[in-house]
């Protein structure tokens, strides 16, 4: 009987598709991660670049908020100058940080402002004392992180503004926070950003959403300074390339002026 076969078929195939979004909704209850959503970036599509205001303002949260707990090693001060700080302003904030220099002529290491030519301080002396301070947890190294985690700048704002309350029938290690972007929905990062938490100079207003993009905007920046140059050097290019193109045309019709 081909008809029945047929249908009993199509009834075991709705089933599976049945079973299997029945699976993805039960996982999701119990904490599984989520994709983050799609936000729309200044640096996105072929003439995007950084928005340099966002990435300042980014910094400052970084340092105000992030780098008690986070290095970004790869960062010297001087590169500072990449989002638009003038020379003055970077000697100005690099010396808001104390860096280990030595030893003296008594043989001791001593604790100096920064230069712009010193790398990002690391808030902890090794990773023991970072884990020991974190409730055995290790704060990544915030350089690369923008290109290192899937979704990107996405993810990052989705987990930056993602803290809840953990929904019913997620129990919550010690120490732990429930954030559904954060892989296992448990992070040992709290909620480190507040309304009004750090203080804008240009007068935006500091509200979560606000720092979390430009912190954002900040890493992503951190993890590829050079992606400007090479977009305008693109654009130069292609620009080349068509000048380029009408001018060996125009070259062909005269050449061929005379033949008929
Ligand atoms: C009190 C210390 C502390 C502060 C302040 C802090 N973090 Fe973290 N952060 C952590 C710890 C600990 C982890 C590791 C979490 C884990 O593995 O569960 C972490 C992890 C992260 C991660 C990695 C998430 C992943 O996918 O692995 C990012 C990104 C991050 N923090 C960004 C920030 C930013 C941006 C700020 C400033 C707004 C900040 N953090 C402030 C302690 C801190």
């Amino acid at each position: 009987m081909p008809m029945t076969t047929a249908v009993l078929r199509t009834l075991a195939l709705v089933g599976a598709v049945a079973g299997v979004l029945g699976l993805a909704t039960t996982a999701h209850a119990a904490g599984e991660t989520v994709t983050p959503p799609n936000q729309n970036w200044s640096w996105e599509g072929p003439f995007g670049t950084y928005d340099r205001a966002a990435a300042q303002r980014g910094f400052l949260v970084y340092k105000q908020v992030c780098s008690s707990c986070h290095s970004m090693e790869q960062l010297d001060y001087r590169h500072l100058t990449g989002i638009g700080f003038s020379e003055a302003e970077v000697s100005a904030l690099a010396a808001g940080f104390l860096v280990v220099d030595g030893p003296d002529e008594n043989g001791d290491m001593f604790r100096r402002p920064a230069l712009p030519s010193d790398g990002f301080t690391n808030p902890y002396e090794n990773e023991q004392m970072a884990r020991l301070a974190n409730n055995g947890s290790l704060p990544p190294d915030l350089s690369v992180i923008a290109k290192a985690r899937e979704y990107g700048a996405d993810y990052l704002y989705a987990l930056l503004i993602g803290y809840e309350d953990p929904p019913e029938g997620v129990e919550l290690r010690a120490g732990m926070h429930y954030n559904r972007y954060f892989s296992g929905g448990q992070i040992a990062m709290p909620s480190m950003i507040v309304d009004g938490g750090v203080e804008y100079i240009d007068g935006t207003e500091p509200f979560v959403n606000q720092q979390a993009w430009d912190v954002t905007t900040f890493m992503m920046w951190a993890a590829e300074p050079h992606m400007d140059r090479r977009k305008e050097m693109g654009v130069m290019v292609i620009g080349f390339l068509a000048v380029f193109a009408v001018l060996m045309w125009l070259v062909k019709r005269r050449v061929w002026s005379d033949t008929h």
